[in-house]
């Protein structure tokens, strides 16, 4: 494809009596930056667009998921031809940094960023956030028959009512908090409980429309789902209202999309400035504006006003590098729930 194109270039080129060197190097020049993408793709998306209309850096979008591209990425090693790595959550960043595959994010980039939405040793940087909520019917709930812990609903009485995706990485990072804030026996059985207790779905928004569906009562998911059915048709999502745990419960956890340079990127000036990019205002105020309604996580940044304010959500405090996903997937496999 690109040697057709540069020859096919060059052609034209020729042939309108121009000099071949210069388009040569403008080839060379908008080779760009390669993005392993496991956040939503539309963000992903705007960002790259942003960020080439402000820089002229061209950014190629690989999507796919979280942990699918972390051990793709410890996989090819040296030879990975991704120079970012962005994700919905953080225990992907935390595989890939254990195998030491991510250069030092730069100083100026980590400092548009609180040190509670970053990795402790400063290789990657949080890029937006998002609040676990429980997603209930209200037809069928009020508020005082709400759990008021998401340990709560390994309860026998919330036996088949409620659901979730636990093959998603989403979920996945919910337990990852869970098992740092409670420890091994207590997510053993609630997971335990889970099996028990809960229909699984495939993906977060095919829990939220069960919900909405009648078929379960609740389900634990991420908040943006709903917010972007609500801003679209809100066909999904025209019975469901929002509970948030609040309270330093495992169920407010904060969940980091983050993103980092590879060490082997041979684009590094370029990486690092798209990171610096998504960090500050131009990539921040995208998530303000646009429809992915995840949280800015910028200093000074504001998310969208629709959303419950980051600071108000009491979240549990959690050390995002600390976000253990090998031992939540031998948990859930030995609970039978993937
Ligand atoms: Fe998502």
């Amino acid at each position: 494809m690109t040697f057709s194109f540069t020859h096919l270039t060059s052609a034209l080129a020729l042939a309108a009596g121009l000099a071949v060197a210069p388009l040569m190097a403008n080839a060379a020049d908008s080779e760009g930056i390669v993005v392993y993408n496991a956040q939503h793709e539309t963000l992903t998306q705007a960002w790259a667009d942003g960020f080439t209309k402000e820089t002229g850096i061209k950014v190629t979008i690989r999507n796919g998921s979280d942990m699918q591209f972390a051990n793709q990425i410890i996989e090819e090693g040296a030879a990975s031809p991704a120079d970012v790595f962005l994700t919905e959550n953080s225990p992907g960043m935390t595989l890939v940094d254990a195998s030491k595959l991510f250069a030092p994010v730069d100083a100026d980039t980590l400092a548009q960023v609180p040190e509670t939405f970053r990795a402790a040793d400063g290789d990657w940087v949080g890029v937006a956030a998002r609040s676990t909520v429980f997603a209930y019917d209200k037809t069928k709930l009020k508020e005082s028959d709400l759990p008021k812990s998401l340990l709560d609903l390994a309860d026998p009485s919330w036996k088949g009512r409620w659901g979730a995706a636990p093959a998603g990485a989403d979920f996945q990072a919910i337990v990852s908090a869970l098992l740092e804030l409670k420890g091994e026996d207590v997510t053993k059985s609630w997971l335990k409980a889970l099996k028990e207790n809960a229909t699984p779905y495939k993906g977060n928004s095919v829990a939220m429309k069960a919900v909405n569906a009648g078929e379960i009562e609740g389900a634990v998911i991420y908040h943006y789902y709903w917010f972007g059915d609500q801003a679209k048709t809100a066909e999904n999502s025209k019975n469901v209202a929002l509970h948030y745990f609040k309270n330093q419960d495992p169920g407010a956890f904060v969940s980091i999309s983050g993103g980092g340079v590879l060490a082997s990127s041979q684009h590094k000036k370029e990486a690092q400035a798209f990171l610096k990019w998504i960090t500050g205002k131009g990539g921040q105020a995208v998530l303000r504006d646009g429809d992915s309604y995840e949280y800015a996580v910028g200093n000074g940044a504001q998310s969208n006003p629709k959303l419950v304010p980051l600071a108000d959500l009491q979240a549990p405090k959690v050390e995002p590098s600390k976000l253990n996903s090998k031992k939540v997937t031998d948990l859930m496999t030995e609970a039978g729930l993937i």
